[in-house]
């Protein structure tokens, strides 16, 4: 049995990237933060439809260190982490608080990295091991009024760099898939006219869908990939590009 953790699998993208992987044979941790009723309709469905494989549910806030014992507690053996929670914060640089740095460095950087820790040994002893960080084209380009955010998402491509040739002799690979804007929960705050200003700076003149996104998760979990470690996939319409 082949089996992964995806974070944030009651989100938009870690919704799909569970549908993906589980079409892929995979079996699953869904883990959710708040929104427990999403990722029970999840497990029924994949549970209905790939009754050979198996689905765990975990709960944890990832915003907090003291979350990561509790997690590994629950992992039995794991192959593959895909980190897809978490949200960003808006505004100028002159507003953000020292708390809001703090969540949002704990949630998409500290404690990650921490959960890699604490699964490394397990995911040695797997073949073709895998992790994938969803990041984001603002670490990558940089986004003004989400200086902070962007900041933490450049931290995770950093950080799958450097870890990706720390474990490379394993087989393990460490990617990030860059998304540009998609079509989800995070970006339902825009306005009609909001949009169509986004849309309209983008070349494909549209918003992503979740499964552009987990199409390419998919691809890195799959054996065909060991050669491809330490890399960005920037999946944004082109923009920003
Ligand atoms: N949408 C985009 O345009 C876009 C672009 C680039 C990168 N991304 C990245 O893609 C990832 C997923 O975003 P999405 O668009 O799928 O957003 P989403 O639909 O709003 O999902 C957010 C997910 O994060 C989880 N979460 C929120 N606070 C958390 C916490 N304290 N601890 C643990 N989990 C928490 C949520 O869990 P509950 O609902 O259970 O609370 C949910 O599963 C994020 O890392 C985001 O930065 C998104």
């Amino acid at each position: 049995m082949k089996i992964a953790l995806v974070t944030g699998a009651s989100g938009d993208i870690g919704f799909s990237i569970c549908q993906s992987l589980a079409a892929d044979g995979w079996s699953l941790y869904l883990h959710y933060h708040s929104n427990k009723q999403k990722v029970i309709q999840l497990l029924k469905e994949l549970e209905q439809s790939f009754p050979k494989q198996e689905f765990f549910l975990v709960q944890a806030d990832l915003s907090d260190a003291t979350a990561v014992s509790a997690l590994k507690n629950q992992l039995f053996s794991l192959n593959a982490l895909v980190f897809a929670h978490g949200t960003t914060e808006f505004g100028l640089l002159r507003d953000l608080t020292p708390e809001s740095m703090d969540y949002l460095w704990n949630m998409h950087v500290k404690v990650p990295i921490l959960i890699a820790q604490a699964v490394q040994e397990k995911i040695h002893r797997t073949e073709n091991g895998r992790i994938v960080f969803i990041s984001s084209i603002y670490g990558e380009m940089g986004s003004s009024n989400e200086v902070f955010y962007s900041t933490v998402k450049g931290a995770q491509i950093a950080f799958v760099k450097a870890y990706s040739k720390e474990v490379a002799s394993w087989g393990l690979t460490v990617n990030a898939v860059s998304a540009g804007a998609i079509n989800t929960q995070m970006n339902s705050h825009y306005s009609g006219d909001e949009l169509l200003d986004l849309k309209s700076e983008i070349p494909m003149g549209r918003l992503g869908e979740a499964s552009e996104i987990s199409f390419w998760v998919q691809q890195l979990l799959k054996p065909e990939s060991a050669y491809m470690t330490g890399q960005t996939l920037t999946v944004s319409g082109g923009w920003l590009k």
